[in-house]
């Protein structure tokens, strides 16, 4: 398919349930070919997961969500018991597929506390399909709101950074870092976006520049390698990004090359805000203690199925890395933006809440 006769309109959603099924856009054929599939197995929501069929912390949050809708469906457990027991099962193997962003097991226990508070096999059955619908239908709106809250930080005929993807296929639609982006557009400001390619796997050029390009954005692709070069050369005024997790220290756990990054735009002085939904916020987990995913080492060693490395070579291959909150200026969410320092500002987010 030419890429140019794929439409996105604006009801689209990267993941959405369907007459008892889960629908999702397969991102691992972007840009080449919207294709859409189905599942009615949570092991196949697992496994779509698992390969980044889906990706993106909200997108797999509301992804697990409605894994273990059709977990309870595919349940043959005639009592409350037999059926907990059936979703404690499908959560632990969706909890497993990836362990970084923490809005999986956000979107796994919302279900299971609505599960447990049911009465009977067939309302739990309702009620979780009930409440990952309206998960899907909040993140539209919360992202909606991040934008706003965001989009006063951007000005007319800024030139934004970012890195990755944290737009629509990250999350059911809009997105987080390209929300506040489209919330500055909506706002009036003219604004131009360079992409960073996000090597090894590219959702910079395979679904943000494709993402904001279809939208008519004026985006500038670059190779990871020139974030440096475009800082030091003025071309860039300020950067946004997505999280996977962020801890309440205000430590950003964020793709692979965020840091890098980051430490660019502090030795330019460049604004680096971080955008994401209050479900990204890990207020228990210590930054030491959280796991970065390591992936395999062939998605280094070609692009695509092309290989453009020796045989048996050694590879490391960490899918996320840490930002320190230092190097943040602010963290931008639907319940407003958080400052250093983040202990207290992230604090009063939540209770604003
Ligand atoms: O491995 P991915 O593609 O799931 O990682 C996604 C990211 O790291 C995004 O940058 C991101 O900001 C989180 S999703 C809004």
């Amino acid at each position: 398919m030419d890429e140019s006769q794929i439409k996105i309109d604006s009801s689209l959603r990267t993941v959405e349930w369907k007459e008892n099924k889960v629908v999702m856009i397969d991102q691992t054929k972007l840009p080449n070919e919207l294709t859409f599939v189905e599942y009615n197995d949570y092991l196949q929501v697992a496994n779509a997961i698992k390969t980044l069929i889906v990706r993106g912390a909200p997108a797999i949050g509301v992804s697990g969500a409605f894994g273990l809708a059709l977990a309870g469906l595919q349940s043959t457990g005639t009592t409350k018991e037999e059926l907990i027991s059936d979703l404690d099962k499908a959560k632990k193997i969706l909890y497993e597929t990836r362990p970084t962003a923490v809005n999986l097991v956000w979107g796994l226990d919302k279900i299971m506390k609505v599960a447990n508070a049911g009465t009977s096999v067939d309302q739990i059955k309702e009620s979780i399909i009930f409440e990952a619908k309206k998960m899907a239908d909040q993140d539209i709106e919360i992202n909606k709101a991040m934008g706003k809250n965001g989009s006063v930080l951007f000005d007319n005929n800024d030139t934004i950074m970012t890195h990755c993807n944290a737009g629509g296929l990250a999350t059911v639609a809009y997105g987080t870092a390209l929300g506040v982006i489209r919330a500055t557009r909506e706002s009036g400001k003219n604004v131009k976006v360079i992409a960073t390619e996000t090597r090894p796997i590219q959702q910079g050029s395979r679904l943000t520049a494709f993402e904001l390009k279809h939208d008519g954005f004026d985006v500038s692709l670059i190779p990871d390698t020139a974030v440096g070069y475009s800082m030091a050369n003025g071309l860039v005024n300020k950067v946004v990004v997505g999280a996977d997790r962020i801890v309440r220290t205000g430590h950003v756990f964020n793709k692979i090359g965020t840091y890098q990054v980051a430490t660019m735009a502090k030795q330019h002085d460049i604004p680096f805000y971080v955008a994401a939904p209050l479900s990204t916020i890990d207020m228990k987990t210590n930054a030491e203690d959280v796991i970065i995913e390591m992936r395999k080492g062939s998605e280094v060693t070609g692009i695509g199925d092309k290989k453009t490395a020796p045989d048996d070579i050694g590879v490391i291959n960490p899918a996320f890395d840490m930002t320190p909150p230092e190097l943040i200026t602010g963290i931008i969410t639907e319940k407003g933006i958080a400052r250093p320092p983040y202990e207290e500002s992230i604090k009063k987010l939540f209770e604003a809440n």
